[in-house]
């Protein structure tokens, strides 16, 4: 691992250049100015944004954020310069696409601004090296969230990193250090943790409202895409299409289209599948509602887990495995109809909730009223707004690195669970595999070069 050097923090970089200005002084001062120098309007309030990975969900945040005044879009970097092939047959996006929508957003609310002409690159380098960036939203494939949060971190820049935190669990700890070591905001996409309905059934947990804690049912969706024949053949790849950055830390192989855009997630070299891509969501919420956040369970063991036996995808296509923690809670990760994502079960009552509502045992537990004396499990209540006010206050946003290092951790125990085919014990303090070899070797993997972290 290569030494960090602890950079000028951005409220540092700012003061420095402001006291500069107003002193006069004759130092050479970047061409690219901050923009709470820049700006006209509110310019010491205004938090400058780059974007690195605009494809599905990159382009949903890319809207969440240019919604607020107080943040500018300044930059938007994909390794697609514009493409169909994401997850529905509409969707037409990459980096030209997304700076076209920056571009025409402040033109049509903002004509009489400074603001204007988003800059576009490939490489998320070129976007880290701008001073006039604050904080960057990495919303790319799972395999390049370690190497951009850990360079973003070491830049200086606040992040908002979409979920999973990272592909291995080696690397979400090496994040979690990183985020420390420079003292940047992270908040994890797990943007449940910004939902009122999955707040309160934690609370209704957390408060004892169904007795004591005995069993979690955490679902997952089912894969969504159909994976190509198994004698699928390499494809000539697109115009545009930056095929070896895509790839970056992953192990080279040919070109064929189900293995980029969207369909990453049926594939291990990229992704945890399923169960880290709602397991990140549902896990994130049993977490939660346990008070295991910044811990993890002590045992974890394939309840019939299955994976294709050859092709392209190679992520669980069933998902079924059980997490026992040391508070005796159990923890049941399933593939399952979307509608629950997760289910607490105590022994005066049950809750569950997800993207179909909210429900609960004995009823009346739906308008319990939390006193004082109860705990509470924070205020937020938009996932991007929290992470513009963390950043704007130092302070902590409400899916902070850690407790999506760990939630993403018990997806990927899973999934070891599931590929080892076997009963595993796990050390959350160590965060290390209790005697067993082989498991402890999926804790990382390695690193196509010149890639490293
Ligand atoms: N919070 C949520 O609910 C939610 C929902 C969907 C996806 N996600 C997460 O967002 C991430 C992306 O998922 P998606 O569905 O948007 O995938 P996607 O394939 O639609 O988009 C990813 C984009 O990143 C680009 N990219 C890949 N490597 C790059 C690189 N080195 N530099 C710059 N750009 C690069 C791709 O070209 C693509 O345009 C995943 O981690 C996923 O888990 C979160």
């Amino acid at each position: 691992m290569k030494p960090f050097n602890r950079p000028v923090s951005n409220l540092t970089r700012r003061r420095i250049l402001k006291s500069a200005l107003t002193a006069g002084t004759t130092f050479l001062i970047p061409t690219l100015l901050p923009s709470s120098i820049m700006c006209s309007s509110a310019p010491s309030n205004r938090i400058v944004l780059g974007f690195i990975g605009t494809g599905n969900q990159g382009v949903n945040n890319l809207k969440g954020f240019l919604q607020f005044s107080d943040v500018h879009v300044r930059a938007v970097c994909d390794v697609n310069r514009a493409s169909y092939g994401y997850k529905t047959a509409s969707q037409y996006l990459g980096r030209e696409p997304a700076q076209q929508i920056v571009d025409e957003f402040y033109s049509k609310n903002h004509p009489n601004s400074s603001i204007r002409g988003c800059y576009a690159c490939v490489d998320y380098r070129e976007l880290l090296a701008r001073p006039d960036i604050d904080a960057v939203v990495i919303t790319v494939p799972d395999h390049w969230h370690a190497i951009m949060a850990i360079a973003a971190a070491r830049a200086g820049k606040d992040i908002y990193c979409e979920k999973p935190l990272a592909l291995t669990i080696d690397e979400g700890r090496r994040i979690v250090e990183a985020v420390r070591l420079f003292n940047v905001v992270l908040q994890t996409g797990s943007h449940e943790r910004s939902n009122q309905q999955s707040r309160f059934a934690c609370e209704l947990v957390r408060n004892g409202r169904i007795g004591r804690l005995r069993r979690m049912i955490a679902i997952v969706g089912p894969n969504n895409k159909t994976a190509p024949a198994h004698d699928w053949t390499p494809q000539p790849v697109p115009d545009g299409f930056d095929y070896d950055r895509w790839l970056g830390p992953a192990p080279y192989v040919p070109y064929h289209p189900d293995r980029c855009l969207y369909n990453f997630r049926f594939n291990l070299d990229y992704s945890g599948g399923q169960t880290t891509n709602y397991g990140a969501h549902s896990i994130d919420l049993a977490q939660w509602g346990n008070d295991t956040e910044r811990t993890g369970p002590v045992e974890v063991e394939d309840l019939g887990g299955e994976f294709p036996s050859d092709g392209l995808f190679t992520a669980p296509t069933r998902v079924h495995f059980r997490a026992l923690y040391a508070n005796g809670v159990e923890l049941i990760c399933k593939t399952g109809p979307e509608d629950v994502q997760i289910r607490f079960e105590g022994d005066r009552g049950w809750v569950q909730t997800g993207y179909r509502g909210f429900s609960c045992w004995p009823e009346n537990l739906q308008t319990v009223i939390f006193g004082p004396n109860d705990i509470r499990l924070g205020s937020s209540v938009n996932h991007y707004r929290d992470f513009i006010g963390a950043v704007k206050s130092r302070g902590t946003p409400a899916a902070p690195v850690e407790i999506g290092h760990r939630s993403a951790t018990v997806c990927h125990l899973g999934n070891i669970a599931m590929l080892l085919k076997r009963k595993l014990r796990w050390d959350p303090n160590h965060e290390r595999f209790i005697d067993n070899d082989p498991a402890n070797r999926m804790l990382s993997k390695p690193y196509r070069a010149p890639w490293h972290i």
